[in-house]
């Protein structure tokens, strides 16, 4: 049985831990602790009593952005992407947010297959925004319609 729940200080050893065995660049430790502010909205999906995945978003007025959004490697496959994206996108709506936003690495297929199912639209492109050892690798920008804003 799955629970979501919001993420806590306490857990970030276990993310941190998590996010370098799953992610293509790593996030620090003091990157995760500046994401515990008022305006971001951060849960945690668990499997009974195991940790498996996460994501971390911010909300400005009425935009939302998805910052990163991670399943253990063991984990993955099993559906519990989708369902921390659509938990994302309900917590977006029930902020009154219009639209979503997020960055992929164009070369993460797994990622971007996952928001295209969903719904978000390919909005822009980033040349070589992405630095890593395995090289230059442009962002794309996706983009969600929540609501159509009143003109
Ligand atoms: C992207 C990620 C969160 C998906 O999590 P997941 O739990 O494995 O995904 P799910 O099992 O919910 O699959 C949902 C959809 O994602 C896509 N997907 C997942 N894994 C995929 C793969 N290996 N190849 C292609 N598409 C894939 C499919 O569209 C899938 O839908 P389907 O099962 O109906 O085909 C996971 O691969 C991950 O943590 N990757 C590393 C971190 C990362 O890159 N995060 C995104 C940062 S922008």
């Amino acid at each position: 049985m799955q629970t979501i729940k919001p993420l806590t200080a306490a857990q970030l050893p276990d993310i941190v831990s998590i996010e370098q065995q799953a992610a293509f660049v790593p996030w620090s430790l003091a990157l995760f602790e500046s994401c515990l502010a008022a305006d971001y909205f951060n849960f945690v999906l668990w499997d009974k009593d195991k940790l498996c995945g996460y994501y971390l978003a911010q909300q400005v007025l009425d935009e939302a952005s998805l910052f990163n959004i991670v399943v253990a490697p063991d984990e993955q496959g099993k559906g519990y992407g989708r369902i921390l994206l659509q938990h994302m996108l309900q917590q977006a709506k029930q902020r009154h947010c219009q639209q979503v936003w997020l960055e992929v690495r164009a070369g993460n297929t797994a990622a971007i297959a996952l928001y295209q199912s969903a719904g978000f639209e390919l909005s822009g492109r980033r040349k070589n925004y992405y630095q890593s050892s395995a090289g230059a690798d442009d962002a794309l920008v996706m983009r969600f319609q929540l609501s159509v804003a009143p003109e």
